[in-house]
């Protein structure tokens, strides 16, 4: 038996962290965690409450009331396209948190101290017995600095708002291409920007930029490097 690792993977929107790391949690047979489900859940909370997102006292407390859990999603939810289940103070919110309205708030929330030590310690809580593939931002930095592995997943900004598109398109949803590109872009900025754990490569990061490469490869490169270091670790 190899030991089971922590596995982290931080990217920019779009990049493939969600589809790419459920794809390695199953292939390694561990657990899949999607950090950015949280931020979203409590935006939605926020959005719902009409609380100003600029309210970053207000914000920290909904986040200190608020119970997320992350599950497997049903055969009806992956078939349309869900990676995971997301129950958000015993209500099931699944669809509702992937609207780019919500992704937008997110991100402004995520930008408050308060909101993210909360969510962090959740996080963290999560993937403590290790045989976790976790996605988000801060992972590799913040959640879990000393994970065994780590991946910086990138993709040029112009695929990832493509791949976004494609996949309102399939939902029925009428955006142009343009559109979600600066969504995307804005999201990139706020991200990266912000003064608490900004989105940033960790030193020890592999960079993997899956521009050119499909979902399955990226899933078989980062297994490739998880088995190395499984056998380094037992
Ligand atoms: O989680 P994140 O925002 O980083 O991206 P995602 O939701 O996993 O991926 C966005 C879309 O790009 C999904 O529809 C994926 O199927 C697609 N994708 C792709 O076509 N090729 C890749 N190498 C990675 C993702
Ligand atoms: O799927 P996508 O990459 O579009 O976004 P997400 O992973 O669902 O995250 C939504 C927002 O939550 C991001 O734009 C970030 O602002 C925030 N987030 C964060 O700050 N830290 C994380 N670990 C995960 C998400």
């Amino acid at each position: 038996m190899s030991a089971k690792l922590t596995i982290a993977i931080d990217g920019p929107a779009g990049s493939g962290k969600s589809t790419v790391a459920r794809r390695v949690a199953a292939m390694l047979g561990y657990v899949y965690l999607d950090s950015g489900a949280m931020y979203r859940a409590v935006a939605l909370k926020a959005l719902e409450r009409k609380i100003p997102l600029g309210n970053d006292t207000r914000l920290a407390q909904l986040a200190r009331e608020t119970h997320i859990e992350l599950k497997a999603p049903t055969a009806e939810q992956e078939a349309a396209g869900f990676k995971n289940r997301v129950v958000l103070d015993g209500r099931e919110v699944t669809a509702e948190i992937r609207t780019g309205e919500v992704a937008q708030a997110a991100s402004r929330l995520a930008t408050i101290a308060g909101v993210r030590e909360v969510l962090v310690a959740e996080q963290q809580k999560c993937g403590a017995g290790g045989g976790v593939v976790m996605e988000g931002r801060d992972i590799g930095t913040v959640v879990f600095p000393r994970a065994e592995l780590k991946i910086f997943l990138e993709a040029s900004a112009e695929i990832r708002a493509q791949r976004r598109w494609m996949e309102h398109q399939e939902k029925g949803e009428t955006f142009s291409i343009e559109q979600v590109l600066e969504e995307v872009r804005d999201r990139d900025r706020r991200d990266r920007e912000r003064k608490v754990s900004p989105l940033v490569r960790a030193a020890d990061a592999v960079l993997v930029d899956n521009t050119a490469m499909g979902i399955e490869e990226t899933a078989r490169l980062i297994v490739m490097l998880a088995r190395e270091k499984e056998v380094t670790k037992q």
